[in-house]
């Protein structure tokens, strides 16, 4: 399979017949850390490390060490390893939020991978968008390239519960509403959650992501599961270093890797693993940076129906390391397999089918991951709304609870719709200081209306969707009312919410009109949600109140970020760079 006679585009920098003094240039820093200019010369793969992990990305520390077994994996499959960072990315510390970053780190590693010699390169994934970003820009350069994440924290335990990251917040944030813990225990809750290195231990955005970059074939087969501090996953490091080497060898790039049917895979897990309704603009971007089609609909067609196979947190019981133990990811895409709702012809980085990878991979844990003619629900995965207030959202039905799905969604002759009275909030501070104000008399026939908090909104767009009740109605047993909003919401939430809403209010989306009062229908059956406002009324509100009000930019990425990037449906992605693909064919940049 690998000849090593390609020549590699890292030669022109190193072995330029023309131009000695350059050649002499570029080897002469190199060469003081321990790489030979002979080494540098004599046609060896280069192989970027892109390091996510540091003290401000605390989700891909494990990074760090494990860099240096990808490094053994590298040197011994003959390649020369050079490691560098990317943009770092702290989800939940990140003011006004990580999602900036997305496009910012893309921006960063095109350039890195782009402008220097770099053959092929070792993704180091983890954090939620750590992954998509990362992707992206090796599919605008189209150098070969690989994933390994980091892989999650192990379980969380606290009292003889399990405590997944991120759910136990929302759900102890509704224990605390409720009197039934005080301060201390919810802190004491929230940290027994994240008992080592590692991302969140949760189907959260990034076992989500993780998840979808296997399924798409881009890392080595049982990857996304392992736990951060197992055994296993340095030698995953260790393996994936050496098969990138002969990747290179091969130009497996990300553009023979990435077609439809890879995203349709990528869909297909989603929903068999209730994975984070921020997949949805992760895929979206991803797939227009690698040039593929990927109409919204395919949301609703490919995945709505598909079962829910995984029983991990949020939409069920469990963690990560019982997903591991149970076979991972290539346990739930054999499941898929079986079922004939995969595309097993996909070519993927181990240079064999997607369907050769995982042959035989049943799970020997069928309460985790389940047959999939015996799911933990059916129809799990999203379903892609519309009507006047948006054109697009999406709802993550793995999360709908009982009591949600029994109060809401079962009325007789109303089946899987209703209607109820919006309250709108202005943005997260809004919501906070008016929750529990009595004057706006929330009951059970509510909805949670949040807007001014996507793209050009917040900016950035915001995880405040999964706005929950007012104290008074958690202390009297009502978990949930229904909330919609133009921001996205945490992978981690079980909050049944319509959200990630395009156009977005402060793009002149219908939220903008809408007033506290107004009734909204939302019908399931046909995938629509409608506020009960006519259309004179709709224009007499935009006469008299033109423009949304957008906060002003803060910082210069803020402003930039605004001009270029697009609406939450098609994934948030700065247009004008979808046409730059393949940029490292284009030859030695001057
Ligand atoms: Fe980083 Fe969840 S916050 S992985
Ligand atoms: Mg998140």
């Amino acid at each position: 399979m690998t000849d090593g006679t390609r020549r590699l585009r890292s030669r022109d920098w190193f072995d330029n017949h023309e131009r000695m003094d350059m050649t002499a240039l570029y080897l002469e820093r190199f060469m003081n850390y321990g790489v030979t200019p002979e080494e540098l010369r004599s046609g060896k793969p280069i192989i970027g490390i892109a390091q996510s992990g540091s003290d401000l990305s605390p989700c891909n520390r494990i990074h760090i060490e494990l860099a240096k077994r990808t490094r053994d994996g590298i040197r011994d499959a003959g390649g020369i390893p050079i490691e560098f960072p990317v943009h770092p990315i702290f989800e939940n510390c990140r003011r006004p939020t990580a999602a900036l970053d997305r496009n910012l780190l893309y921006l960063g590693l095109v350039e890195l991978l782009n402008g220097y010699p770099i053959d092929g390169v070792v993704l180091t994934t983890g954090c939620d968008k750590t992954t998509p970003s990362q992707i992206m820009a090796a599919s605008t350069v189209d150098i070969p390239a690989i994933v390994l994440s980091g892989g999650p924290m192990l379980d969380g335990w606290h009292n003889g519960e399990l405590v997944g990251s991120g759910t136990v917040i929302w759900r102890s944030r509704r224990k605390l509403a409720a009197g039934e813990i005080d301060e201390e225990t919810f802190l004491d809750r929230a940290t027994s959650s994240a008992p080592s290195a590692g991302h969140c231990n949760s189907m959260g955005t990034a076992s989500t992501m993780n998840a979808v970059a296997e399924a798409m074939g881009l890392s080595l087969t049982g990857c996304a599961a392992i736990p951060a501090p197992y055994r296993e996953r340095g030698q995953m490091a260790y393996r994936t270093g050496k098969r990138i080497v002969e990747m290179v060898h091969e130009d497996l790039t990300p553009s023979r890797i990435l077609d439809k049917d890879a995203f349709l895979n990528a869909i297909a897990v989603v929903s068999a693993c209730g994975g984070s309704s921020n997949a949805q603009p992760h895929i979206q971007a991803m797939a227009a940076h690698a040039g593929v089609d990927l109409p919204l609909s395919a949301w609703q067609e490919h995945g709505y129906r598909l079962p829910l196979l995984l029983n991990m947190q949020p939409a069920g019981e469990y963690l990560g390391e019982r997903f591991h133990r149970a076979g991972g990811v290539p346990a739930v895409l054999w499941e898929l397999h079986q079922a004939g709702k995969l595309k097993g012809d996909c070519l993927t980085c181990t240079g064999k089918t997607m369907a050769e990878n995982i042959e035989g991979r049943e799970s020997p844990d069928r309460k985790m991951i389940r047959p999939y003619a015996d799911p933990l629900m059916d129809n799990a995965g999203f379903m892609v709304l519309g009507g006047n207030l948006f054109d697009f959202g999406i709802l993550k039905t793995s999360v709908i609870s009982e009591e949600f799905r029994q109060r809401y969604l079962s009325r007789p002759g109303a089946e899987g719709m209703f209607e109820a009275r919006a309250i709108v909030f202005d943005g997260s501070d809004d919501y906070h200081h008016r929750i529990n104000d009595p004057a706006l008399d929330i009951d059970e026939d509510c909805i949670l209306v949040i807007r001014g908090s996507g793209v050009l909104g917040w900016p950035g767009s915001a995880e405040v969707v999964n706005m929950q009740p007012p104290d008074a109605m958690i202390q009297r047993g009502v978990s949930w009312l229904p909330t919609l909003g133009d921001g996205r919401q945490s992978g981690t939430s079980d909050s049944p919410s319509i959200l990630n809403t395009s156009p977005e209010s402060a793009a002149g989306g219908g939220l903008a009109w809408l007033r506290t009062g107004d009734v909204i229908r939302v019908d399931l059956n046909n995938a629509s949600c409608n506020a009960l406002v006519d259309g004179a009324e709709i224009a007499r509100r935009l006469a008299e109140e033109p423009a949304p009000r957008v906060p002003e930019s803060n910082t210069p990425w803020e402003e930039l970020y605004r001009e270029k990037t697009g609406q939450l449906g098609e994934g948030g992605v700065m247009e004008f760079a979808l046409k730059y693909r393949g940029t490292a064919k284009k030859g030695l940049p001057r």
